[in-house]
């Protein structure tokens, strides 16, 4: 489906691209073409990514910076460094997010601040710098926002900063996607279910009995692999879906879908058993 030139003469900023998916999505897009810069607060961890990021391609290059996404200034400041660094900019990946586990009525204001303050105004800061580049050079370009199954209908439990922050990026994406449309910039979401990272991993998964119950919701009966995020992100950041913006793709082996008022019964016994057991009350009921 892809080539190595899928995302040539682009140069694309990934947000805490240092680590999990937003290293895994930076390795795909500069394997397929792409220039690549990626951001994040800590200066050893963001060298060794460009190492790894160099290593899958070399016809593109890749930097870092470091930058705290909650600084307006910094990162307007960024911005500027990385088109006079690669000529131009022509994506943004909203990557960089912050959460932790918490009963909600134990949250300080503080906890609360610091993830919303990364998600969300992390994301318009980005957002807010690049699109005023594109719209004063008049240049076309592409905007992809991670959020996270919860943000639309459900909400989550115990982690309330993040359910309320990505809720504000969904809305974020919809809203610029129609406003932005006339200056042929594109905004669409991501939605992953569990992709174990170590940086979610450790925050979110308190143990192996959790992992367990995590892993009993998704019918897929396994997690993402981080190269199938990748493969639908390159595919949104390219020029093969011109058409698509303010769409919301949930990546997730079908683990929203874990609320179905029978889903349950997939849990009594084999398929086999359970074909038993239908065919049985089928016979009862004639
Ligand atoms: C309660 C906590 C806390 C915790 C921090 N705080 N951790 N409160 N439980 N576990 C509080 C602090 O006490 C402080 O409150 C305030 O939050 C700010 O904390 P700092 O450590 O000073 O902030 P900072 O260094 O900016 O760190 C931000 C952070 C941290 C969000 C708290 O966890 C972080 O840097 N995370 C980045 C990486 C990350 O979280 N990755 C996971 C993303 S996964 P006071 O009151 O003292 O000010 C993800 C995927 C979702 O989002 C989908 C999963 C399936």
């Amino acid at each position: 489906m892809f080539t190595s030139d899928t995302l040539a003469d682009q140069t694309i900023l990934i947000t805490g691209g240092g680590s999990g998916l937003g290293l895994a999505m930076a390795k795909k897009f500069a394997s397929l073409g792409s220039n690549i810069a990626i951001c994040g607060r800590t200066e050893e961890k963001l060298q060794k990514a460009v190492e790894e990021i160099e290593e899958v391609s070399s016809d593109s290059t890749a930097k870092y910076y470091v930058a705290d996404v909650r600084n307006y200034d910094r990162i307007e400041e960024m911005i500027g460094e990385i088109v006079s660094d690669f000529g131009n900019m022509t994506g943004l990946v909203n990557n960089a997010a912050g959460n932790f586990l918490s009963a909600s009525e134990d949250l300080s204001p503080g906890g609360f601040k610091a993830v919303v303050d990364i998600v969300l105004h992390g994301s318009f800061n980005c957002t807010h710098v690049f699109g005023n580049y594109l719209i004063d050079e008049d240049r076309k370009g592409n905007i992809l926002n991670m959020v996270t199954t919860y943000s639309e209908d459900t909400g989550s439990a115990f982690v309330l900063p993040s359910a309320c922050g990505k809720a504000g990026v969904l809305a974020m994406t919809r809203s610029l996607a129609y406003e932005w449309a006339t200056y042929d910039i594109r905004l669409n979401a991501i939605a992953p279910g569990p992709f174990p990272t170590k940086g979610a991993w450790e925050r979110l998964v308190p143990d192996e009995s959790a992992e367990q119950k995590f892993l009993s919701k998704i019918p897929a009966g396994r997690y993402g692999d981080k190269e199938e995020l990748a493969n639908l992100a390159t595919f949104l950041m390219s020029d093969m879906a011109p058409y698509i913006t303010g769409e919301c793709v949930v990546i997730d082996g079908g683990e929203r879908l874990s609320a179905g008022q029978f889903n349950f019964i997939d849990k009594l016994g084999s398929r086999e058993e359970l074909k038993g057991f239908f065919k049985m009350m089928h016979k009862k009921e004639g």
